[in-house]
């Protein structure tokens, strides 16, 4: 018995394509985008662009070069939250926020930055009512994030857009949970900028993720350095994406991120939502025979992605997810997940909880096995 479900963290295996992408491009390739006049240069220049137009084509995000490839999700929030934010200006969040929102906004509101965290029941689920009674004259931006990595609740991003839009108010979306596993248009959702891991959902390897901006936003740098090209100015370059991008990028890691993002447009944002809801809903199924045992987040299994955490009555998380690991070879993650709002908001900020994450590649009798594994541990 094996199996991995801690996709929630980082997604594994990867398809086949994707390692194969990255061993080609440490071997063949090599060069960095911007650096080199060479064939190899022009080939990683050609592979990072490839990369953001499928990119744009999976989020519907308006204009491919305004993605900027970042280490990960956190870096993207960072860069977002930074560039937008002056002190005086006021910003919307939500009460389930991971700290790669939440402990950005906490450093800002020392600089001057007024943060307010619209409250979530319970299971997760946000009133879009909320979100706009909280909009203030100053408000300038509303982050959030799209599902939560411990509830598993998708907030309604289409609705929140609509009201940004509305006041003239900016959009941040964190899509940590959701990028290539819940459908994603940026236009129609009216996202004026949304982070992204390329190591999660879209089965990119570590070391990747990126933030889309959308056209006409101008973001102050918030980290500077070479570019490439243009390199006689003393300040970064205007146009995105080489103002985001200072220093050598991960050239490897962004080859392994377009053969992942190509797989899942290959396999279909639908079908992957498919598999992986049906893999939640037998999850739920199997653990609801167990005593004492409450699963955290919504009821209905729509509003959630394929996170499923836990509180068993008596027993404490750490030790579930060590005997599972150490006796069942099975991954989980207990405990806070990085998000203490997301367990304050659920009531379980003392004990943590035990988070089930399957993904695409996890099969129906993994999460039974799973779910045996943990009756028989209790
Ligand atoms: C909701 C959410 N936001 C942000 C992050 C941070 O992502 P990364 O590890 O790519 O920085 C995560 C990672 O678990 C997450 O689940």
């Amino acid at each position: 018995m094996s199996a991995y479900l801690d996709n929630a963290a980082t997604s594994w295996p990867k398809p086949e394509a994707v390692y194969l992408a990255v061993d080609a491009f440490m071997r063949q390739v090599g060069a960095t985008p911007g650096r080199g006049g060479h064939w190899r240069e022009e080939e990683a220049a050609r592979i990072a662009d490839e990369a953001r137009g499928a990119l744009a084509q999976l989020l519907n995000a308006p204009d491919p070069a305004g993605i900027a490839f970042t280490m990960n999700a956190t870096q993207a929030l960072n860069m977002a939250l930074k560039g937008i934010l002056r002190p005086g200006d006021h910003v919307i969040t939500s009460s389930i926020e991971h700290n790669a929102v939440w402990r950005p906004l906490k450093a800002l509101e020392r600089r001057g930055v007024a943060v307010t965290a619209v409250p979530c029941a319970a299971d997760g689920t946000l009133d879009p009512a909320d979100v706009a009674a909280a909009i203030r004259p100053d408000t300038r931006l509303i982050a959030m994030l799209h599902a939560s990595n411990v509830l598993g609740t998708i907030l309604p991003i289409g609705e929140i857009g609509k009201i940004a839009h509305d006041h003239g108010i900016l959009l941040l979306v964190d899509a940590a949970q959701t990028a290539g596993a819940y459908p994603i248009d940026m236009a129609s959702m009216r996202i004026d900028l949304l982070a992204f891991p390329g190591h999660k959902g879209l089965y990119g390897p570590h070391g990747t993720g990126g933030l889309v901006v959308r056209p006409g936003i101008q973001l102050e740098t918030w980290v500077e350095g070479g570019s490439g090209t243009e390199s006689a100015p003393e300040t970064m370059p205007e146009a995105l994406p080489l103002r985001l991008e200072a220093g050598t990028q991960n050239a490897a890691g962004i080859a392994g991120l377009l053969a992942g993002v190509r797989f899942v447009l290959e396999q279909g944002v639908a079908r992957i939502r498919e598999h992986e809801l049906a893999l939640t809903a037998l999850l739920i199924d199997a653990l609801r025979e167990v005593p004492g045992l409450a699963v955290l987040g919504p009821v209905d299994l729509e509003r959630r992605t394929a996170v499923v955490s836990v509180t068993v009555e008596g027993y404490i998380p750490d030790q579930l997810a060590a005997v599972l690991d150490q006796v069942f070879d099975i991954a989980t993650r207990a405990g806070l997940h990085c998000a203490p709002q997301a367990h304050r908001t659920a009531g379980t900020l003392e004990t943590g909880a035990l988070r089930f994450s399957p993904g695409y590649f996890t099969t129906a009798d993994e999460v039974r096995e799973a779910a045996e594994a943990l009756l028989s541990i209790l």
